[in-house]
């Protein structure tokens, strides 16, 4: 069975091609390719990418037992943990997804707003009218912030004065494709000392466990510190057999909450302030519409504001930040959109692509 035609230039240079400049590069391939295509990474699989709605919607309309997601998602275990819902596939997703859903609904999430509006606020202080800032240093101190005061609960203390800077030095160490080459080349990920690449991100990678686990520690011993924040809610939820997450579970929980929310959501901001720079009339109707709040405005009205949402839906058109859903990895042999594909075949539904079809955004 053939996979849908795609470059044929070596795995290597496509790999380099991938890490240099991933937009241009599907661009190109939608190019000479159309909506399905397949492309060659050196040290993965055939990665099939596609980008017609009705293929996007045969694989998420499809039995999620057919597919797998985590296995193909192992570059990301030095950074998130063995455990991450990332890496996990069937029951133990299904399972762990439960424990860490419920802080994210409805009314627990109320509960972050005025945390958030805070956090804002404070960062958006040190802003002079007249003075240029730097919107993705910005956005990227205030989701930071956000991860570390919500989800891990720590507000204050040295505990917290500590873990800020090494987080935020891990996650410069993958911020550019240069850096980012790191997950990607294998032979790259030898420890040859402190000073070397390698070693530099485990070391942090361990003192930021370290962190994680006295404070998860602490909490358990001392269980009036258990608060409102989403790791206390994990520690206490149970799964079906009362068994609460590990300390190494939560630990790792607590690693992709904060790979998944902190810089995507940073990078969106930061786009968003662009274009709403970029065009004086968007500029001027969100003015009005966040002015019929009048001051001080609760939280969650923002939140339902109709234009500020579309700003951030058309926003996330345009720069979808993750350019693809995660892999969807057939275990049986399926057929998409007239294709068959064989078992252990990984598909990409492509955002980005999708996104940009004139189609159906001319
Ligand atoms: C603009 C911001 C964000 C974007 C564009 C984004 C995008 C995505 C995408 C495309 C996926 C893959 C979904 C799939 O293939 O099924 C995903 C998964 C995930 N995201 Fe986000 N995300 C954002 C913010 C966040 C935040 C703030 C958090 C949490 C603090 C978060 C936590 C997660 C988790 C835990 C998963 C894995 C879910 C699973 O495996 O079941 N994301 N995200």
């Amino acid at each position: 069975m053939t996979l849908p035609d795609g470059p044929k230039i070596s795995p290597l240079v496509q790999l380099l091609k991938w890490i240099a400049d991933p937009i241009d590069y599907l661009d190109i391939c939608a190019q000479s390719y159309g909506d399905t295509f397949t492309l060659q990474l050196r040290n993965f699989e055939p990665l099939v990418f596609l980008s017609h709605p009705q293929a996007i919607q045969e694989i998420f309309t499809a039995d999620p037992k057919l597919f797998d997601s985590g296995r193909a998602n192992r570059i990301v275990k030095p950074l998130v943990g063995e455990n991450s819902l990332l890496l996990l596939d069937g029951d133990r997703h299904t399972s762990q997804r439960r424990l860490i859903m419920p802080p994210f609904h409805g009314e627990r999430m109320h509960s972050y707003s005025q945390l958030i509006c805070a956090i804002a606020q404070q960062v958006a202080s040190h802003w002079k009218i007249g003075q240029p800032i730097c919107v993705r240093d910005a956005m990227q101190d205030i989701t930071l912030q956000v991860i570390v005061q919500a989800v891990f609960g720590l507000r204050e203390g040295a505990r917290y004065q500590q873990i800020i800077p090494l987080l935020t030095s891990m996650l410069n160490m993958t911020d550019s494709p240069l850096s980012s080459s790191i997950l990607f080349f294998r032979f790259l990920q030898k420890d040859f000392g402190a000073w070397s690449p390698w070693g530099q991100m485990m070391r942090r990678k361990q003192q930021i466990d370290n962190l994680l686990l006295a404070e998860i520690n602490e909490r358990r011993e001392q269980p009036e510190r258990i608060g409102n924040d989403v790791l206390s809610l994990m520690m206490s939820a149970c799964d079906e057999q009362g068994q609460p997450m590990t300390d190494e579970e939560l630990k790792d929980e607590l690693m992709t909450l904060l790979f998944a929310g902190h810089e995507t959501t940073a990078t969106a901001l930061a786009w968003a302030f662009y274009w709403i720079h970029k065009l004086p009339s968007v500029q001027e109707k969100l003015w009005q519409e966040l002015q019929s709040l009048g001051d001080n405005p609760e939280p969650m009205a923002i939140a339902r504001l109709p234009y500020l949402t579309a700003v951030c839906q058309e926003t996330l058109r345009i720069y979808p930040v993750v350019f693809f859903a995660f892999p969807r990895v057939t275990k049986v042999p399926m057929e998409i959109m007239g294709h068959q594909f064989e078992a252990n075949t990984s598909l990409f539904p492509c955002i980005y692509l999708t996104h940009h079809r004139e189609d159906l955004y001319p």
